[in-house]
């Protein structure tokens, strides 16, 4: 079995951006802090840091946030950005205040545009993220598309060669799969993640993307009881799908 790292009682709290040190060494002097129905009083008392530590655990009577590795599933909402550092209503707003306060900080495994919605991940683990977004693995992801103009008939067998190349860049996308649906609405398939791509992509076959949703990566598809902005934690056979590909 493997080991649960360990944490000392002050770091663990602070971490979980319930305060500084000192504000969390404050409150677990005070018995807001208790484990198994008891009151924690010793701030260096090492813990370790498993899962069940948000049922088993309390501060100021309320459950422990959940300990990292934490992660999310989001339904994006439209109209809202996924980067600190763009302007607009940022996703991380979605989020309780504590969990932005968070280190290992908690963060978009990719990106989708203000104007796309669908199934997005947020995770403070680094070596999953790592892995859903590496080129080698292969992550596809599909996207409803609805298109200002109907589809010609050549899209498809173009986007599925893998020699289109894009304006501004040099090597060619990937093989990309398309399954149109009606006129203007499709499904579309890609493995890579290159800026504003599905967009791009249309644009260069001289169309125009008026909707863009994503409702699948890898295995695992957008749960249908998320509405827009909801999210809940994803369980480990969610995290499994993400790599078993449909
Ligand atoms: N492609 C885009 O153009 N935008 C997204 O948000 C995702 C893929």
């Amino acid at each position: 079995m493997i080991k649960a790292p360990t944490a000392r009682l002050d770091r663990l709290l602070a971490n979980l951006g319930y305060g500084t040190r000192r504000e969390v060494q404050g409150l677990i002097g005070a018995g807001r802090v208790l484990l198994d129905g008891k009151t924690l009083r010793d701030i260096g008392q090492r813990l370790p840091v498993t899962a069940d530590l948000a049922q088993r655990m309390t501060v100021r009577g309320a459950p422990l946030d959940p300990p990292s590795p934490l992660t999310l599933i989001i339904h994006k909402p439209l109209g809202v950005v996924c980067s600190h550092r763009e302007a607009g209503r940022s996703l991380y707003e979605l989020l309780p205040d504590r969990w932005r306060a968070r280190d290992p900080v908690l963060s978009t495994i990719g990106r989708l545009d203000a104007d796309t919605s669908g199934l997005l991940l947020i995770t403070d683990d680094g070596g999953l993220l790592h892995r859903v977004i590496s080129p080698r693995n292969h992550v596809a992801k599909r996207y409803h598309v609805t298109l200002d103009r109907p589809l010609e008939g050549g899209e498809a067998a173009l986007f599925a060669a893998g020699t289109l190349v894009l304006e501004g860049d040099t090597a060619p996308l990937a093989p990309a799969r398309l399954e149109p649906l009606a006129a203007t609405t499709a499904y579309l398939t890609i493995t890579e993640g290159r800026y504003h791509q599905v967009r791009r992509m249309f644009a260069a076959v001289g169309n125009h993307v008026t909707g863009l949703h994503r409702d699948r990566m890898g295995g695992l598809d957008l749960p249908g009881d998320l509405t827009p902005g909801a999210f809940r934690i994803s369980t480990e056979s969610e995290i499994a799908a993400l790599f078993a590909g449909k």
